[in-house]
């Protein structure tokens, strides 16, 4: 099960939460931090519920509802607006039938927006879990969300 996996690889000290959450973020299927890994949290940590709660909600990087296998982050700063991210939002948007914030109904896809990904210089730049595309075309997207679609 991905919630003992994930806590047993930090030892239960509170300075350990961010890792253990992101840990247990990554490893669910549904890259979200569910209820049942907040109360796992809370008893491995030995601190109350509404600490944990807090702290997975405080951070934005941090889910609590589910998403899907695959997360495209479209970063949303200056340097990429300028290159133009609003049309590759647009397209995103159309093609998948999605808003910021939405899971397509087939469960691939989740939509959120991110300031910088620190590749300004391929700038319009998405990251789709941990990978990142750049110099993004309308044609470049739908081969990326295409291949992404039909993996796993
Ligand atoms: S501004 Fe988009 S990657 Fe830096």
């Amino acid at each position: 099960m991905y919630r003992e996996a994930a806590l047993n690889k930090f030892e239960p000290e509170k300075r350990n939460i961010l890792y253990i959450l992101h840990e247990l973020q990554d490893l669910n299927p549904q890259h979200y931090v569910a209820k049942e890994d907040i109360e796992a949290v809370a008893d491995y940590l030995n601190v109350p519920y509404s600490f944990v709660h807090g702290v997975a909600t405080f951070y934005t990087m941090f889910s609590l509802t589910p998403r899907g296998r695959h997360i495209i982050r479209l970063c949303d700063s200056p340097p990429c607006h300028l290159m133009g991210s609003t049309s590759t939002l647009d397209h995103i948007r159309n093609k998948l039938g999605i808003e910021v914030g939405q899971t397509t109904p087939d469960g691939a896809f989740t939509l959120e927006l991110a300031s910088c990904l620190g590749v300004c210089g391929i700038a319009p730049a998405i990251m789709i879990n941990e990978e990142m595309f750049g110099k993004l075309t309308p044609e470049r997207l739908d081969a990326i969300l295409d291949e992404r679609r039909n993996s796993i």
